[in-house]
């Protein structure tokens, strides 16, 4: 059944680095993992996008070999994840579960000792764990305890751990959620780095911008299924260009703006909690001038109607927004009015 052989911890060739179909996990009565077919080709990132509950970890437990499936098949490099565990063991890592680190060691102690758990020498080990300490921005913290650690710190330390030895498919699941900006660009970085070694990269994570930066494609989950697939140019043109936001003076012209920018905009607009905000998709296929140049005549059209701008701003699709899209698609409103309007009415 194995048609490509890993070389022992080196890069697999000709089979995908993961092909599921119709993949399915069932908690009671949950089907977490709903039927998901998903091909990753070796030495790329591969974005998994979703909000709570989606299924992600399901799914990245499954190949990890960490959970059964319930159904369908899924293969890493080429081996089946029931059939050949052991094999697609060996050439996984999934950040904070095999690579657990302990907190009453320090971070130097940590990955030592990790690194002779896998089978390196004494002096191989150290040098392992102080490379990756150094490349991890840790060396100053080598000797503190990780309980010790603030979160970026420990995320970092995680990822160390779970590429002592360059796996050939490393899964990260969220490795972001809750860093700062900094310490987000930090493990971009590493990231960036692993990949560039030749390892692929499971990524879940529930920022498009994240997918954005990293991944090559992105599948967005919803319900364990995959509501769509693709680069994120294509996922974002799917959705639109991006959103206008709008801050108005007088919350009593906020319906009049609405119909303006709907119009000019030829996109929906939705009511912020804040009384005199609102919010319109732009649609069009990129970020470029296109949508800026409408979003511009937009305003103008506001100002024509004598409404006062306070804020605008024109940013991407945020995930709320690519989500909220993606499943409008599924789900037309059935008297094919846009929302927005029915919200206003009511
Ligand atoms: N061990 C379990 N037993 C029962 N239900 C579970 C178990 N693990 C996950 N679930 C359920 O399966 C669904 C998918 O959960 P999962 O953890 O895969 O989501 P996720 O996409 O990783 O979400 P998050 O972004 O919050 O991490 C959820 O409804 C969750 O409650
Ligand atoms: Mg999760």
């Amino acid at each position: 059944m194995s048609k490509s052989k890993s070389k022992g911890g080196g890069t697999p060739s000709d089979a995908p680095a993961i092909e599921t179909s119709g993949l399915v996990k069932v908690f009671g009565e949950n089907r977490a993992v709903d039927g998901i077919d998903l091909t990753v080709s070796p030495g790329t990132v591969y974005g998994v996008l979703g909000p709570n509950g989606a299924g992600k970890t399901t799914a990245v437990k499954m190949l990890a070999t960490l959970l059964r499936p319930d159904g369908g098949e899924a293969r890493v490099f080429g081996h089946d994840v029931l059939r050949e565990a052991d094999t697609v063991r060996s050439l996984v890592s999934l950040t904070g579960q095999y690579a657990s680190v302990d907190e009453d060691l320090t971070g130097v102690e940590n990955l030592v000792l990790l690194a002779r758990l896998l089978g390196h020498g004494k002096a191989r080990g150290r040098e392992r764990a102080r490379q990756l300490l150094d490349a991890f921005g840790l060396a100053e913290a080598a000797d503190r305890q990780v309980k010790n650690y603030s979160g970026g710190m420990r995320r970092r330390i995680d990822i160390a751990a779970s590429i002592l030895n360059t796996p050939d498919l490393l899964f990260l699941d969220e490795p972001t959620t809750g860093l700062d900006p900094r310490s987000r660009n930090q493990v971009w970085d590493i990231v960036r780095a692993v990949v560039a070694q030749g390892t692929t990269v499971l990524l879940t994570t529930q920022y498009l911008e994240e997918a954005d930066q990293l991944a090559g494609r992105i599948a967005v989950i919803d319900h364990g299924r995959v509501i769509a697939e693709g680069t994120p140019g294509e996922l974002k043109s799917s959705v639109g260009a991006g959103s206008v936001h709008v801050r108005l003076r007088d919350p009593g012209q906020r319906a009049e703006a609405g119909e303006v920018l709907a119009r000019e905009l030829g996109a929906r607009v939705q009511w912020e909690a804040d009384p005199v905000a609102l919010t319109a998709r732009v649609t069009g296929d990129d970020e470029g001038p296109g949508a800026a140049t409408r979003a511009s005549r937009a305003l103008g059209e506001l100002a024509a109607h004598g409404i006062t701008v306070d804020d605008f701003s024109l940013g991407q699709p945020s995930l709320d927004e690519v989500f909220l899209a993606l499943t409008d698609t599924r789900r037309p409103h059935r008297d094919g009015t846009s929302a927005e309007f029915k919200g206003a009415a009511a």
